[in-house]
This record gives C-alpha cells, sequence and structure tokens, in this order.
C-alpha cells in the first residue's frame, strides 16, 4: 500500500459510522459535525406538563431499585454541551402504574442542565405495564427542549430486558442507541445509566 493510500486508510478509521447514521467519535480526536441526532420515542399518554423541578425524585418509603440517570445534552454539531436544556422525565413505580392525577407528580420530574451540559436524576428502576396483551419492556420517558433545537420525545430501555424482543417501539433500529447499561457507579453498589442526548438544530 502506498503511503497516500495509507493515509486516507487510517483517517477513515479514525472514527465509524454505524448502520444507523450515528458517527462514533474516538478518544483524543478532533471534533466534528455530523448526524449524532437522538432519535424519537413515542410520547405515550401519560406525560403531564409542569412536573416539579427536582434532581432527586426518591422519598420516603419508596420501594424499588435506586439508579442515577445521567448525562450531557449537545447541540446538533455533536460536540457542543448545551446549557440550561430542559430535561423532563417520567415513568411508572415498580407496580406500573403511573401517577396520573396527585400533586406529588411521582416519578416525575424536570431538570435543566448545568454549563457542563450535564443533568441528574436519582429514582427508582420502573417496573412494566400492559399494552394490549404484551408487557411493554422497562423505560423512562424524557422530552428534552432548548432553544434553537428541535423538541426530543424519547425512551430509554435497559439492555437485558427479555421484554424488548417483542416491544413494537423498543424493537425499532432506531431505538438501538437507547437501549441502554445498567452499570454500578461505585464500591457500594449504587447503579447508573448514562444516556447523553444529542440534539437536532431547531
Ligand atoms: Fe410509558
Amino acid at each position: 500500500m502506498d503511503r497516500k493510500k495509507f493515509l486516507i486508510t487510517a483517517s477513515l478509521a479514525a472514527f465509524s459510522i454505524s448502520a444507523f447514521g450515528r458517527i462514533e467519535k474516538k478518544e483524543g480526536e478532533d471534533k466534528f459535525t455530523g448526524d449524532c441526532d437522538t432519535t424519537n420515542d413515542i410520547l405515550g399518554p401519560f406525560y403531564r406538563a409542569d412536573a416539579p423541578t427536582r434532581s432527586d425524585l426518591t422519598f420516603e418509603g419508596l420501594e424499588g431499585v435506586q439508579v442515577t440517570l445521567k448525562g450531557k445534552v449537545y447541540k446538533s454539531d455533536c460536540v457542543t454541551p448545551l446549557q440550561n436544556a430542559l430535561v423532563e422525565i417520567w415513568h411508572c413505580n415498580t407496580a406500573g402504574e403511573y401517577d396520573n392525577s396527585s400533586n406529588k407528580f411521582l416519578h416525575r420530574a424536570k431538570w435543566f442542565t448545568d454549563k457542563e451540559g450535564e443533568y441528574s436524576f436519582t429514582t427508582i428502576l420502573p417496573g412494566k405495564y400492559l399494552n394490549g396483551k404484551l408487557y411493554r419492556p422497562a423505560h423512562i420517558h424524557y422530552r428534552v427542549t432548548a432553544p434553537n433545537s428541535k423538541e426530543l420525545i424519547s425512551q430509554i430501555y435497559f439492555e437485558g430486558d427479555p421484554h424488548i424482543t417483542k416491544d413494537p417501539w423498543a424493537t425499532q433500529k432506531k431505538a438501538v442507541h437507547r437501549v441502554l447499561p445498567i452499570s454500578l457507579e461505585d464500591t457500594r453498589g449504587n447503579l447508573a445509566v448514562n444516556f447523553d442526548i444529542y440534539l437536532a438544530g431547531g
């Protein structure tokens, strides 16, 4: 292989493009602009506006496995963190029930990203509920809005969930980057899920 061809090959190998159009950046490489938008999912029937602004959704007597959801929100250039993006989440309890009426807005919250674009919620892993005859996989709904960016309505799922394989939404190709691992965050057994969000331009 001559040197010129080698250089072209080497630069192409610097990043990989997945089957779903996502450009995956590797450590230490130059910044670039690419198609990195986080994909949407259905809103579902249980969204409520005006959830409380809070990062900690837990409360005394809450049942479930605690988890920290965290990540960064980025602009459509894929690399610039977005400060003050509004991140809303909602999910059901361990029995598969949403709080659709109480003024406590259980398992619902909104939070604004900091200057690094970071957000964090402490909550529990949700249970499951029936969609017709099938259980939907455990999931957490997201709505993310920011000036000059397109609103994102989406959901995350969890790796290893056996109900993913028959769910009409979690099985879609565009959901593949939203099926996320639950990882041990520290030696005390705390669990975390990381979900970085890339908004499309407005
Ligand atoms: Fe849901």
